[in-house]
């Protein structure tokens, strides 16, 4: 991929730029292989490649600059804004975007918050693109929030975003968001992911990868139809991605998230898929609802944070659960929580390029329950 900002040095994010694409997957692929390491009978399907530019649905970009000429991007090593507007990894629709919400920055006066004077009040504008787009304005302070409301139906007359929200990060730290959100516009994002359509809330995750992700649950789905699985839990389920891929007649699967706001976007993906499913989300931390269960499942999915699923590993390690896939976007973690369920073997893997010019990637691994001679 061709970057004009990586040429000009002034956005090094992509650290494999310059490393030919098909090399970038094999590299991903022997990483992957050597953190799970050589099990009789594993089998490794091809790496699912991604586009390689335009595939990104979510822009961070930090706000700096002036009210009058914004930057949209980074901060330098001094601080100072490095506008990356047109940064290639991002969809033609977010791309789009960007100029015309620099445009509303300066229109409603938002003045960009300044790290080295600690002044100003926009710090980020965050756009995920799904049908249609979702736009965040993270502020200092409420200060600005009248100029952004009185300024607002300029901005629907220009993008008809289906989503615009401010959130509130009084904080002088390199965090992207706060715990206050005020709805502006809308309510979730509809993002269609293969035949299930998700709804994303402004503070819910979502892959950042769309194409890539719908051939992540599709795999889930495909890995696990046949599995004699009556009985499976999503761990870690986010907005229910996995738990609707996996569900079919005749199987109930509970999906189990931390995020109250995420479980309620998976419940009405669920209420609008129009197929019957038995499928139900709980709000909770994901180990402690493990213990609690009365019974184990015959599936888990667990897709955690980069940290991995930690003890959650013991915990299946001593179930009766039979098969586990593990979708993982930090081989590290996951090759620690393998070593700590020897009784869970790899049958099948899969490394998915999420994340095209970086070293990141995510892989789908099959545990099955090693029988016992
Ligand atoms: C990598 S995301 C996966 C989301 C989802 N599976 C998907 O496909 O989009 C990890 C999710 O785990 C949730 N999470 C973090 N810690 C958790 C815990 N202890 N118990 C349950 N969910 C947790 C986060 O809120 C986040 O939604």
């Amino acid at each position: 991929m061709r970057c004009d900002y990586y040429d000009a040095a002034l956005c090094r994010s992509c650290t494999l730029l310059r490393v030919d694409y098909p090399d970038q997957l094999s590299g991903k692929q022997a990483r992957a292989r050597a953190a799970i390491g050589d099990h009789p009978g594993l089998v490794w399907e091809p790496a699912v490649a991604s586009a390689e530019h335009g595939f990104r649905n979510k822009a961070k970009m930090v706000v700096a600059g002036t009210v009058d000429e914004p930057t949209l991007g980074i901060l330098d090593a001094t601080g100072h804004g490095t506008d990356l507007r047109r940064c290639p990894l991002h969809t033609p629709g977010i791309v789009a975007a960007l100029p015309t919400l620099a445009a509303f920055v300066a229109r409603a006066g938002l003045t960009p918050y300044d790290v080295t004077t600690r002044r100003g009040e926009l710090k980020y504008v965050l756009v995920t693109e799904g049908d249609g787009l979702m736009v965040r304005f993270v502020l200092r302070s409420t200060e600005a929030l009248a100029r952004v409301r009185k300024h607002l139906p300029w901005l629907l007359q220009e993008l008809e975003p289906a989503v615009v929200s401010a959130n509130i990060q009084p904080l002088h730290k390199a965090v992207l968001e706060g715990d206050v959100e005020i709805p502006l516009v809308g309510e979730q994002l509809a993002m269609p992911v293969g035949d299930v359509v998700l709804h994303l809330q402004p503070r819910s995750f979502f892959q950042t990868n769309t194409t890539v992700a719908a051939a992540l649950y599709s795999d889930a789905r495909a890995w696990t139809r046949d599995l004699p699985a009556r009985t499976a839990w999503d761990l870690f389920c986010g907005v229910g991605g996995f738990a609707l891929h996996i569900a079919h007649p005749g199987r109930e699967v509970v999906g189990v998230e931390l995020s109250e706001e995420a479980v309620a976007s998976a419940a009405r993906s669920r209420d609008g898929s129009g197929t019957e499913v038995d499928v139900r989300f709980v709000a909770g931390d994901a180990l402690a609802f493990a213990r609690d269960a009365e019974r184990a499942p015959d599936l888990v999915v667990v897709n955690p944070p980069r940290r991995g699923i930690t003890e959650l590993a013991g915990w299946l390690e001593a179930s009766r659960v039979r098969h586990v896939l593990y979708s993982s976007c930090n081989v590290d973690s996951l090759a620690q929580d393998l070593n700590a369920m020897p009784s869970l073997v790899p049958r099948r893997a899969r490394v998915f390029d999420m994340f095209p010019h970086t070293a990141h990637h995510e892989v789908l691994v099959l545990l099955e329950r090693a029988v016992r001679a």
